[in-house]
């Protein structure tokens, strides 16, 4: 496996990071995950762009063009042998002594990409769906932000592991959905597709847009609002996105079945759809 750190590529035995690292020290630093199909990169251009979103909202300056980025992920992607691989890309506010603020003057960014091969849900879980817990939602007030300080969702993910699910679905001031502990959420009501805003308090999902376009250009009806922590427990289907899910029906939540338990219409439509989408736009 190769990756690409701070301007070199190699063997990811031979990469290191030094300790005082700000993003070893304080999880200072912001990440993108970018599926690639067919050795070409899913949605390239809004990736980039929500990275220098993310990058805008800790104060750290990009280190490279979309020219540069575009370079350096196609010559990973030429370095490793699968077809389709996901990038994981990594920036942190450098090396520095042991200082909560900035770097004064700033020092290098870390910039660190990982490879690894892409494994998307098997069929088995498509057609059985996943289960699912509410958590309260205990972030901070900039899930826009990607960042890679990620332990209030490593903990939420843990809670729905140990209840023997596969996500944790949020739930802000005991009153409506945010997202998936590293997912977004959509419920279905009478055939129509409710969409959660894109605010401070989720991330703005690159597969969510995608789904919302499929779902305009198909006639599947939606409507993006605030959803209630109710409305998920009178769904008829609900739905969980990410670029390394894509997509999959919650079939199970806090114990109970979703509607009758099983994938519903609009899953089955948005899968095929997706599937079809990718096959059309990335494997020509
Ligand atoms: N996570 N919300 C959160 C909190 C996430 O971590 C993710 C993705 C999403 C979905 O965004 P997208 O469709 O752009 O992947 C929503 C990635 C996959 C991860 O952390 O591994």
């Amino acid at each position: 496996m190769t990756i690409y750190l701070n301007g070199d590529y190699m063997p990811i035995e031979e990469a290191k990071v030094p300790v005082l690292d700000r993003g070893f020290i304080f999880g200072d630093g912001v990440y993108e995950v970018i599926p690639v199909y067919s050795r070409r990169a899913f949605r390239l251009a809004e990736h980039l762009k929500r990275l220098q979103h993310s990058l805008d909202g800790i104060k750290l300056k990009n280190p490279h063009s979309e020219s540069q980025w575009t370079n350096i992920l196609n010559e990973l992607i030429k370095r490793n042998a699968p077809e389709d691989q996901y990038l994981y890309l990594h920036i942190t506010r450098g090396v520095a002594k042991r200082d909560h603020a900035f770097p004064n003057p700033p020092v290098p960014p870390t910039v660190f990409v990982l490879s690894n091969p892409l494994t998307t849900p098997p069929a088995e879980l498509l057609h059985s769906g996943i289960a699912c817990i509410t958590v309260a939602d205990n972030r901070w007030l900039r899930c826009d932000i990607k960042a890679i300080a990620l332990l209030p969702n490593v903990l939420l993910r843990q809670a729905a592991v140990e209840a023997g699910c596969a996500e944790a679905i949020l739930i802000r001031d005991d009153a409506f959905l945010t997202e998936g502990a590293a997912s977004n959420i959509f419920v279905v009501k009478n055939g129509t597709l409710l969409a959660p805003p894109k605010d401070n308090l989720m991330l703005p999902g690159i597969t969510y847009d995608v789904i919302l376009e499929l779902a305009a250009a198909n006639d599947i009806p939606f409507v993006v609002r605030k959803v209630k922590k109710e409305e998920l427990f009178s769904a008829d289907e609900l739905l969980l996105t990410s670029s390394t899910k894509e997509v999959l029906a919650i079939t199970t939540l806090d114990g109970k079945p979703v509607c009758n338990g099983k994938p519903g219409a609009v899953f089955t439509k948005m899968h095929k759809l997706y599937q079809a989408f990718k096959r059309d736009v990335m494997r020509k």
